[in-house]
């Protein structure tokens, strides 16, 4: 067992990477008042492997929400539903709900917990390998519009995050790929290291000990700019192309992970056209994507791509803020005009 702690104040909490947790039943013990009132929401896919290992697991009264799976589940539809079911359960501020799932689960029931009562508690036992290292930790919690993805959220911190790599298991390849993309981002942005384990070796057998230094560096990024006004932007490293490439396509083409991956090549070249970022970068960051079967080759052009970026978060007036390497391990931000970036 590991275990982090997200220094953040009286909003800190712990993130647990213990393998093998959920099947031995042991949720509970990291549950600061596990006897009360616990809601748990799910998908389908999810409840199928872990649904009945969790709600049993649980002392006091337990009861269960199962959505569809799928990011068309991350609606305001969908949120009246969780309500409703929150309402009928009687939930409290001072009873528990659990987010159990990959992202889609983990940001909506995060935003549900932001918004009944003004602010139930929740934990996130995240199942997805993308959720594990990324959407789990760190607060932010959103639902979709007609006008793009996670346009209305909240920061939320968890109580916990409650991490068992044994769910890893019932990945299919390409959901585990999607995760490896924002694994390959933190070796970038801030973990040398992490980044030449990946170009190396095999990483079947030491996974948790990758979420652990995935984890890590999100706990510090969050402790240092937890509402994302300055250095969490460097997580977004791919992303600004990668949500323009997501969006371009309507969300059916790639999987998030997979426009990432694009877009921190793509940023890569334009990095190393304008000089922060050394020559032959990109190259390095092709390999690795492709041994862990991500794609890299952008197939938009420039106009299209600027045009999907209208309403991305990190817009500013005059620019973009774009996340470049100035070395493998290293991430610094720089604001760009867009035809600079799409070129
Ligand atoms: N996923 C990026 C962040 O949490 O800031």
């Amino acid at each position: 067992m590991r275990r982090l702690h997200v220094d953040l104040g009286e909003r800190g909490y712990d993130i647990i990477i213990d393998r093998g947790m959920i099947a031995r039943g042991g949720i509970a013990e990291y549950l600061s008042s596990p006897g009360g009132k616990t809601a748990v929401i799910t998908d389908e896919n999810v409840d199928k492997y872990y649904g009945n290992a969790v709600t049993s697991a649980l002392r006091g009264t337990a009861a269960k929400l199962v959505l569809p799976a799928g990011e068309a589940t991350k609606s305001f539809e969908t949120l009246q539903t969780v309500y409703e079911f929150l309402f009928d359960f009687q939930i409290t501020r001072s009873d528990l709900i659990i987010a159990l799932g990959g992202g889609v689960i983990g940001d909506l029931t995060g935003f549900a917990a932001a918004t009944a009562l003004r602010g139930v508690p929740y934990v996130q036992i995240p199942t997805s390998l993308l959720a594990q290292t990324d959407s789990s930790v760190g607060g932010k919690t959103a639902v979709n519009t007609a006008r793009g993805k996670n346009l209305v959220g909240a920061f939320y911190q968890p109580r916990a995050a409650l991490i068992d790599t044994d769910c890893l298991k019932t990945l299919d390849d390409r959901t585990f790929a999607d995760g490896m993309a924002e694994v390959i981002k933190y070796g970038c942005i801030r973990d040398e290291k992490l980044f030449d384990d990946l170009a190396r070796g095999e990483i079947a057998e030491h996974m948790d000990d990758i979420v652990t230094r995935c984890c890590d560096v999100k706990r510090a990024v969050v402790e240092g700019d937890e509402f994302d006004t300055g250095e969490r932007m460097i997580l977004n490293f791919g992303h600004t192309l990668g949500h323009a490439v997501e969006n371009y396509y309507n969300y059916q083409k790639y999987t998030h992970g997979e426009a990432v991956a694009v877009g921190m090549y793509n940023i890569s070249l334009a990095g190393e056209r304008i000089g922060v970022t050394p020559r032959g970068t990109a190259e390095k960051i092709k390999r690795v994507l492709t041994k862990y079967r991500l794609p890299y080759a952008l197939d938009v052009d420039a106009a299209a791509l600027r045009g999907a970026m209208a309403l991305d978060k990190k817009s500013t007036g005059g620019g973009v803020n774009i996340i470049l390497l100035d070395r493998i391990g290293h991430a610094v931000i720089r604001n760009m005009p867009k035809n600079e970036v799409f070129q």
